[in-house]
């Protein structure tokens, strides 16, 4: 029709019961040494850091670990595991606290109601959930929870990274609460194969590595999965567009242009992919292919898919190939996939030039024009035996916008360019930016200050399909006001 095209419940692995208890860990002899000296004050554990990087404040120090730790290992004398692992969280919970009580008692630690509380909580968490991640798994302010081997948690909360006090009680604690996380899904994770990811129940994805891999311990990854996704108007709220470009972004969601989303890890393309979707047509019937699913798209006709890594012996991988593929015979209209990384992309591509207008994807790459040298590559390893020119050709007659998305180095997060494909000359694919982001400057706390800015283009290649859909009014204002 525009002359390029020919016209025409996420599966959650793992129960939801939570695993079994980690197997009793050991710190020292169980015995303790009766009464406990006080409770420390609330003070911050003397973790080293850079001095670039904040410790978030936290009233767990050295004492408290000690003293959690002894009152722990009593715990584990005294209870039986596989028992507890039958009752729901809240009978065990208070299964657990009667017990902490009576060893408080019996060995005279001396403590307050409120540390008391305190203790009970990270215990309770230590035994039936995360451990020390559950604090930080229950803030919905952190984005990315980062665990370097038992002492060293970092996140990232405002887009910026922080080292915490959390701490576990030793790298046979962080495994542990590994193994029990990936065992939801089904997987393990150990010295035979030490790298794993997963999902906990709540949609944040995992990566674990672990020794001897990771050298000072686990090393374990969780990306945070946001309950209430950002939406464009945050997005310019946030200032990571100008209303007029977001603006540019909604025409471009509209009528339906296929647009790659290409941008560094973090970098808030997959936050964007999910804004874009908000501009689907109720009536349209929509197929997402993910690894994990993050998308959460308001549409009744949604079809959501997920890859599945191989089993314990290897096999029943489904891969994100495999998905695109099937999708092309469950009569989509727009194919959404959550991020290409291989041969998927030929897949994409085809269904991009065969009638499924307005499908998407994300694609890790710095550039627009690097992003289109990448998907050439996934297409040529996917072991296709095709021209560059061709391939080259396909990738023109397919994609219509590359939107890029950047984290600056002040940790904010911005859309750096709209980037139209607009065809080949000899065997170079040509773009033309429409809007790009311009650093202007600093100010006083380390802010960058930038605008979003026109290239002057009024008449972009994807006008006709604008008016199409009714929609070159509002296209023809919108690229008015960024060009002014
Ligand atoms: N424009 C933005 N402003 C502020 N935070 C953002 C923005 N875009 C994304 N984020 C946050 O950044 C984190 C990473 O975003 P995500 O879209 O998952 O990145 P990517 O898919 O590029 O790895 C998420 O916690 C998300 O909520
Ligand atoms: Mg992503």
């Amino acid at each position: 029709m525009f002359g390029k095209r020919t016209t025409s419940e996420p599966v959650f692995a793992g129960s939801p019961a939570r695993a079994a208890p980690e197997a009793p860990p050991r710190v020292g002899p169980a015995e303790v040494k009766a009464p406990v000296a006080g409770f420390p004050p609330a003070q911050a554990a003397p973790i080293a850091s850079k001095a670039a990087t904040r410790v978030v404040p936290d009233n767990r120090s050295d004492d408290y670990y000690q003293i959690k730790s002894t009152i722990f290992n009593a715990l584990i004398d005294t209870i039986d595991l596989a028992q507890l692992a039958q009752l729901d969280p809240e009978s065990a919970r208070e299964e657990i606290r009667d017990i902490v009580n009576e060893i408080i008692s019996i060995k005279a630690v001396v403590m307050s109601i409120a540390e008391q509380e305190h203790l009970l909580q990270d215990i309770c968490n230590d035994v039936l959930g995360y451990g020390p991640l559950e604090p930080l798994l229950a803030r919905d302010d952190i984005s990315d929870i980062m665990v370097n081997g038992a002492n060293r948690v970092f996140i990232e909360v405002a887009g910026k990274v922080q080292l915490t006090n959390i701490r576990f009680r030793d790298n046979a604690q962080l495994m542990n609460i590994c193994q029990r996380i990936v065992s939801q899904v089904g997987r393990r994770v150990d010295e035979s194969s030490p790298i794993c990811d997963a999902r906990l129940l709540d949609g944040s994805r995992v990566n674990v590595i672990a020794p001897p891999l990771s050298l000072d311990g686990a090393t374990l990854t969780i990306r945070k999965f946001k309950k209430d996704k950002l939406t464009l108007e945050d997005l310019v709220k946030f200032g990571s567009i100008s209303p007029d470009a977001a603006r540019v972004l909604q025409v471009i969601g509209r009528c339906r242009c296929n647009v790659l989303i290409s941008g560094g890890t973090g970098s808030g393309k997959t936050t964007l992919l999910n804004c874009m979707t908000a501009y689907i047509d109720a009536e349209e019937r929509v197929i997402t292919c993910e690894d994990a699913a993050e998308l959460q798209l308001q549409q009744p006709h949604v079809v959501r898919l997920e890859t599945r890594p191989p089993n314990l012996e290897g096999q029943g991988m489904i891969s994100m190939r495999d998905l695109v593929r099937n999708c092309l015979r469950m009569r989509p209209e727009r194919i959404i996939v959550g991020e290409v990384r291989g041969p998927e992309a030929f897949d994409l591509l085809q269904a991009m030039n065969t009638g499924h207008d307005g499908s998407m994807g994300t694609l890790h790459s710095n550039s627009p024009r690097e992003a289109m040298g990448r998907l050439e590559s996934m297409i040529t390893m996917g072991g296709f035996q095709l021209p560059s020119k061709t391939i080259r050709e396909m990738i023109v007659g397919s994609i219509d916008i590359i939107i890029q998305a950047e984290r600056l180095r002040d940790g904010s997060r911005r859309i750096t360019k709209i980037t139209e494909v607009i065809g080949t000359e000899g065997e170079v694919v040509i773009t033309q930016d429409l809007v790009t982001y311009e650093i202007q400057g600093e100010d006083e706390t380390g802010r960058l200050k930038g605008k979003h800015m026109g290239t002057g283009i009024v008449r972009p290649n994807f006008w006709e399909r604008a008016r199409y859909y009714n929609l070159e009014r509002e296209l023809a204002d919108a690229l008015d006001k960024v060009n002014q």
